[in-house]
């Protein structure tokens, strides 16, 4: 039991950003700090915390409360345990009765999990430094691998005893339940006998950490090359450890990852800390297993950038190529760094040092859409069958890349590696991406129709099927808006029109530049990460962004010949539909003499309204988020969102006045 004062003071030292800090990388964003939400997958932030009001708030997924709700869901803590974290943090002194045996076998089992993990891990990592056979055996295996006591302590290593049950006899002694030992994997408990051993003996211990430096479970390596012995024993999955939800090493490397804006992805565990050693921090492992996705979302967090690192070996390769797929499925922008044949980052490490290590990583960094091309290109040789399945796993790669300036990029580099043409690539690579589309879409609307369902059993729309092709799934039931076909029909119409533009120079004077229609268009919708809700007009726009990002022209002509019929009458009719001046023109009974000066004030103006029309869509939902808050606090939240939007909005809307008067 915690006393009522001693919460008090905990609560008072407590800061929420400095608490949530410590697992989401938070800006400050005027009197809030705003991140990405833990609880939820987003790539744009609409994670809130109010320092002055003490509370966090997500508008993505609602998701809110005060410091100690946000322990309680972020690490599952308990509400004593979310206490006692705080109380640690903030070097709060806690009174406690002293435990009786028997309150301890009643503790909450969660919480005796995590006891006795931290228990063998000061006991383990005791016996390295001030046991006679921990400092022959155990210490002088670490040094001799090249890692500083420093390092040592940092990452919490240990050394258990080549004896049958020494751990055990130890926890036991200290209370701790054959029960809670056995869920730990600590112990294990022969079948027929009963009788009691430890899982760990005579190895060297890796503790396995949670985000916020608790222990979960162990990894042990052995230290003679016998062959008989397996080279790692690892803890077995428990309540509180889950091999594919946690990362080795990403509680020592979170802030290094955060302030880095990246994350090195390497094999093993000793790779991890040689690398934190060589003052590369920002590295962790998986632990043991194939990277999963919910290790990736954690990386996330901290940053959308991650470097594989793997040995040029052939299993080396295999594993980093089975991750690249689902870091690019869940959006990283992936690159890699190969080793030389026969080291990996440790050995590296050891044998040139430190420096040599970083500068190897800093010159040696490739994308990893070139690195797997090249990868397979060498087991193709001239077979033509093979080439043409590498060309296809290349592109499904490729399209799972959510970034099209990326997309591009990799295309016009496979193109020349592979000697294929790019228009080819890029065919592929834009069937592989519909596709995509079409199974998401799919998989969405089952979902729906499985929701909706049970609740409405009789209506008829849920059964639909969907026509092709499969609009983007955000865009289902929007209505067609006229700015949008206004800005489809100028890039098909005018896209290789020249108009010039004053840019501000490097020197920051301005500047006359010429610039193509489709390419004002392109980068300015890119730069807002705007897209169109209709899908066609999407897709139209994508081909745009395609052709004027590879530097080339746009040919509207390519939508008369294309296979999609949808799309082809789609583009023809806003082809055949000659230019008209825009509706404000008409009615104000404007018009200006040349097809230039036209252009340019219609453009202008379809840009500024298509953006207008966005953010509209924006307050528009702000509004409805603001008839649901349900306190104070969070409307004060929601109130700041909304003066932020009507801002943006004004600004758009004096632009707008100065085109159009
Ligand atoms: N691993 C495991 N079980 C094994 C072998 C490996 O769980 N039998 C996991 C460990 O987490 C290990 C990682 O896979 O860290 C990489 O394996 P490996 O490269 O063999 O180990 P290293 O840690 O690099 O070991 P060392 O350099 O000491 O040989
Ligand atoms: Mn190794």
């Amino acid at each position: 039991m915690i006393d009522q004062e001693t919460i008090q003071r905990i609560m008072d030292a407590a800061r929420i950003e400095e608490v949530i800090g410590d697992f989401v990388s938070l800006k400050k964003r005027g009197a809030n700090h705003i991140g990405c939400c833990p609880f939820h997958n987003e790539k744009t932030p609409s994670f809130y915390v109010s320092p002055s009001k003490g509370i966090f708030k997500c508008f993505g997924c609602g998701e809110a409360g005060d410091v100690v709700a946000f322990l309680k869901k972020h690490e599952h803590f308990t509400y004593p345990e979310a206490l006692r974290w705080l109380a640690q943090k903030y070097h709060i002194e806690i009174q406690e009765e002293e435990q009786t045996e028997e309150q301890k076998e009643r503790q909450n089992e969660r919480d005796a999990l995590f006891h006795v993990s931290d228990f063998a891990q000061k006991y383990f990592a005791d016996l390295l430094y001030n046991d006679e056979m921990g400092r022959a055996v155990g210490l002088s295996y670490f040094h001799g691998r090249g890692l500083s006591d420093e390092v040592i302590k940092n990452f919490g290593l240990g050394y258990c005893l080549d004896e049958w049950s020494n751990f055990t006899d130890h926890a036991r002694k200290n209370g701790y339940s054959d029960i809670v030992l056995e869920k730990t994997g600590l112990t294990i408990f022969k079948e027929d006998t009963k009788k009691a051993y430890d899982r760990f003996r005579g190895r060297v211990m890796f503790p396995i950490y949670s985000i916020s430096g608790r222990v979960l479970g162990f990894s042990g390596r052995v230290l003679s090359s016998e062959k008989q012995a397996a080279k790692y024993v690892n803890s077995p999955d428990s309540d509180i450890y889950n091999k594919s939800k946690i990362l080795y090493g990403l509680y020592q490397a979170r802030s290094a990852i955060s302030k880095a804006n990246k994350c090195y992805l390497v094999e093993g565990n000793i790779d991890v800390i040689s690398m934190h050693q060589s003052g590369v921090e920002n590295t962790v492992a998986s632990c043991g297993t194939s990277l999963t996705t919910e290790q990736i979302r954690l990386i996330k967090r901290y940053t959308p950038n991650v470097t594989v690192l793997y040995d040029g070996d052939s299993a080396g390769i295999k594993a980093a190529l089975r991750a690249v797929n689902l870091l690019f499925a869940e959006g990283m922008h992936v690159r890699c760094v190969l080793f030389p044949d026969g080291e990996d980052p440790d050995s590296y490490a050891q044998k040139y040092g430190s420096t040599a290590l970083q500068e190897y990583l800093a010159s040696h960094e490739d994308n990893f859409v070139m690195f797997k091309t090249r990868v397979l290109l060498d087991g193709v040789k001239n077979d033509p069958i093979r080439k043409a399945e590498l060309v296809k796993e290349t592109v499904n790669t490729i399209a799972l890349v959510p970034d099209l300036l990326e997309r591009t990029e990799y295309v016009a580099q496979c193109a020349h590696l592979l000697g294929v043409p790019e228009e080819a690539l890029a065919s592929e690579l834009a069937k592989a991406i519909n596709q995509n589309r079409q199974k998401s879409y799919e998989e969405a609307k089952k979902e729906e129709t499985a929701q909706a369902a049970p609740a409405n059993p009789a209506s008829p729309e849920v059964s639909e099927t969907p026509v092709s092709p499969a609009p983007s799934v955000t865009a289902v039931n929007m209505p067609v808006a006229a700015c949008e076909r206004h800005l489809v029909q100028l890039l098909l119409n005018y896209g290789t029109h020249t108009l010039s533009q004053t840019i501000l120079g490097d020197d920051g004077a301005p500047q006359e530049v010429t610039c193509s229609v489709a390419e004002i268009v392109v980068s300015e919708l890119l730069s807002d990460e705007l897209s169109f809700s209709d899908p066609l007009c999407q897709r139209i726009f994508e081909y745009y962004c395609d052709v004027v990002t590879r530097g080339e022209t746009p040919d509207a002509s390519h939508f008369a010949t294309i296979d999609d019929e949808a799309l082809r009458s789609f583009a023809i009719s806003l082809m055949l539909d000659t230019w008209r001046i825009s509706d404000t023109w008409r009615q104000k009974q404007i018009f200006v003499p040349s097809v230039e000066d036209n252009l340019q004030v219609d453009l202008t103006e379809s840009i500024l309204s298509f953006k207008v029309k966005c953010i509209d869509d924006r307050i528009a939902e702000n509004a409805r988020q603001l008839r649901a808050a349900k306190d104070d606090d969070e409307m004060m939240m929601i109130l700041a969102n909304k003066k932020e939007l009507i801002n943006i909005r004004r600004q758009l809307g004096l632009a707008l006045h100065r085109v159009i008067n």
